[in-house]
């Protein structure tokens, strides 16, 4: 069983506070965009890649593709994004090829997800229809509450959330749809999903170097990440 992925370029990155997006920024001589990209473009079941981009960098991006497509076969659309990333999820989920495939979601911030994973991820939705990797959280948690400590949490059951997250696009198509008519924003798919689905969620125990470059600092890790990568 094949799979279709939306990669998620449309945002602003505004926290990392660089003079363009995020996505476009060169770590060690390639876009960050372009990780992501030739990862799905090297796993054989991803059968069509949806990137999700600003409408004025749509013509760049094109550019950047089809660089990266010369040998390769998967089809890509590019498609513009929403105002907030949960409405760039569902311009995506319209362009899927058939809905009743299995959809992934990955931030393109994400440049480290590497095909083990994918594939651990790719069984496990097959299995349970929905899956999402991720690591068990190494901090310890405590709630704060106008600068004083409530409580500290549990860490045993707390883990950090990744993408990509899977599913089939019926399924989160439909809880898309719910959300829209509630207004209610989630900070990622898989929320969605507990929220207004009825079918439980599985963890893939990721990796720590799937970070998501979000600040300037992650963009120093993301550097010694590649290099370690290479060597
Ligand atoms: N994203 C998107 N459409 C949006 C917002 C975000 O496609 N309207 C994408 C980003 O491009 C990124 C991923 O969702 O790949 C994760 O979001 P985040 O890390 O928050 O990226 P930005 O929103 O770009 O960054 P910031 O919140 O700092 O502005
Ligand atoms: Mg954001």
């Amino acid at each position: 069983l094949d799979y279709e992925v939306i990669l998620l370029a449309a945002g602003q990155g505004t926290r990392m506070g660089a003079s363009r997006n995020k996505i476009l920024l060169h770590l060690i001589g390639k876009p960050v965009i372009s990780y992501s990209l030739n990862t799905f473009f090297n796993d054989p079941a991803c059968k069509h890649i949806i990137l999700v981009t600003q409408e004025d960098e749509q013509e760049l991006l094109a550019t950047m593709v089809k660089k990266e497509t010369k040998k390769k076969r998967c089809p890509v659309t590019i498609v513009s994004g929403g105002s907030e990333r949960q409405y760039s999820v569902y311009n995506g989920l319209n362009a899927l090829i058939d809905p009743e495939n299995i959809v992934m979601v990955h931030d393109g911030a994400r440049p480290f997800v590497n095909l083990a994973q994918l594939k651990a991820l790719h069984r496990k939705v097959q299995e349970t229809r929905a899956a999402i990797l991720g690591v068990p959280v190494k901090d310890t948690i405590k709630r704060v509450f106008n600068g004083i400590v409530q409580e500290t949490v549990p860490r045993e059951t707390l883990w950090q959330i990744q993408t990509p997250q899977a599913f089939y696009g019926t399924d989160l198509i439909a809880v898309h749809k719910l959300a829209q008519q509630e207004n209610y924003l989630g900070t990622d798919d898989a929320s969605l999903i507990e929220k207004y689905g009825d079918l439980p969620v599985s963890m893939v125990l990721g990796s720590y170097e799937n970070i998501k470059l979000t600040t300037p600092e992650d963009m120093l890790i993301g550097e010694a990440i590649v290099k370690r990568k290479r060597s």
